[in-house]
């Protein structure tokens, strides 16, 4: 070993260690680059087994090699506790333990005084090196962890080891433990990783079963809106089919207006068209189903069917803005409607369609005192009537969409299914 540059060896083996991610090859290249270099009996490492909770031979090379795996050190091994104890044992140091230092230390009286037990504790650690056949052990330490420990036979040339060499051995065994941490932090991370991405799928599960859900709820949402709006249409003898053909109408001109659909929104606008007049459930039937003009007493009660209708709506979560659209589609574009007389643009949009389509949808409908009126009839009414009654652009918007649709529907050759009422 004379000659040997150990700065260099330490250098050249602290950076392969760094490239290393596999901790078996670098003991394997460790105990080999001792047994080639240093030339002892046996070169070995214990390293610390997780799983096991022991100290475990994993790599050994050398003619008095131990057989890997076999040979297991547990936590109250003498050498182990050693080493473990380094921190409570100021009196000698624990950074190696060769047969010449324990010898030393088991002859030296005045040390030995010091600490009743120390003598049992050394004899323990001398025994340990004998079955281990072990000329010098180094430990090598993460933090405070003993990662594993190095353990060497015998010189081949039969000299101790020197300072330098042990100085050498000691920082080879720490930085392979700080090579095997991190080795292990790395293992744990891609398993950490690999949880992270089942975690994702499991998260993507949960948020397609909220999807789901909503899908659910919504479907509900439209059942009790339908179940209310048949009953509206039983009671107001409207022809079959009037909520649905509202619902269509209302829902094309808002399209045409450009108004956002997605999602909620649309449920929101096709219900209040569904439910414009849910509130009529609750006006009596002498009243909603009188041939003649209705009297001033008759007409207050009938202005009451927003209100009512609105109040339908409010138990029922998520219906606000339904509700609202309810509550306004009685209301006129110059102020003068009902309820509350709102005007322009402080009518809510969805109310101002309601009140277009639902005008166009009656006038071409039979009512029980009057017969359907024409097509044309029911466009020019709602001309005559824009700006004042009617948002112009909604019966702009309503119209274009009503003469598109009449147009497909002629060039199909079939009956435009407006007329059928009439
Ligand atoms: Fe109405």
């Amino acid at each position: 070993m004379t000659g040997f540059d150990y700065q260099e060896a330490l250098k050249n083996a602290s950076r392969s260690m760094v490239r290393v991610k596999n901790p078996r090859r670098l003991l394997k290249m460790i105990t080999r680059f001792i047994d080639r270099e240093v030339g002892v009996t046996h070169s070995s490492v214990l390293m610390y087994d997780h799983t096991r909770g022991r100290y475990i031979f994993v790599d050994s090379k050398g003619g008095l090699k131990f057989p890997v795996n076999l040979v297991k050190l547990d936590q109250d091994n003498p050498l182990i506790r050693w080493f473990h104890e380094r921190e409570l044992g100021s009196l000698v140091s624990r950074d190696f333990v060769s047969k010449a230092q324990l010898f030393g230390w088991l002859h030296n009286d005045h040390l030995l005084s010091q600490d009743p037990n120390l003598m049992e504790r050394l004899l323990g650690v001398q025994e340990a090196l004998e079955i281990l056949r072990a000329s010098v052990c180094v430990p090598g330490y993460y933090k405070s962890d003993l990662v594993g420990i190095l353990i060497l036979g015998e010189k081949l040339n039969k000299k101790d080891f020197d300072i330098q060499e042990l100085t050498f051995f000691q920082t080879l065994a720490n930085d392979a433990a700080m090579a095997i941490k991190t080795a292990e932090f790395q293992d744990d991370l891609v398993a950490q990783n690999r949880e992270l991405k089942d975690k994702h799928s499991e998260l993507e599960h949960l948020v397609g079963e909220l999807e789901e859900m909503r899908r659910k709820e919504r479907r509900s949402y439209y059942e009790i809106v339908l179940s209310l709006a048949r009953e509206v249409d039983e009671k107001d003898h409207y022809t079959y089919g009037h909520v649905e053909e509202v619902e269509r109408l209302g829902l094309l001109t808002a399209r045409s207006l450009g108004l956002n659909l997605e999602g909620r929104r649309h449920d929101i606008l096709a219900a209040g068209l569904k439910l414009h007049d849910v509130g009529k459930i609750g006006i009596p039937d002498e009243i909603l189903k009188k041939c003649g003009k209705l009297t001033e007493a008759e007409y207050l009660v009938m202005k009451e069917h927003p209100r009512k209708g609105a109040r339908i709506l409010e138990p029922l979560a998520n219906f606000e803005e339904v509700a609202k659209i309810v509550l306004h589609h009685q209301e006129k574009f110059d102020g003068t409607g009902y309820p509350y007389g709102l005007k322009g643009e402080e009518i809510p949009i969805e109310s101002r369609i309601v009140a277009v389509v639902d005008a166009f949808h009656a006038m071409t409908s039979s009512r029980p005192y009057r017969k359907a009126r024409s097509i044309e009839y029911a466009k020019a009414e709602l001309r005559k009537y824009t700006g004042t009654q009617f948002d112009p652009q909604v019966v702009e918007a309503f119209l274009s969409e009503l003469n598109q649709m009449i147009r497909e529907e002629t060039a199909l050759n079939s009956d435009v299914p407006l007329d059928r009422a009439s």
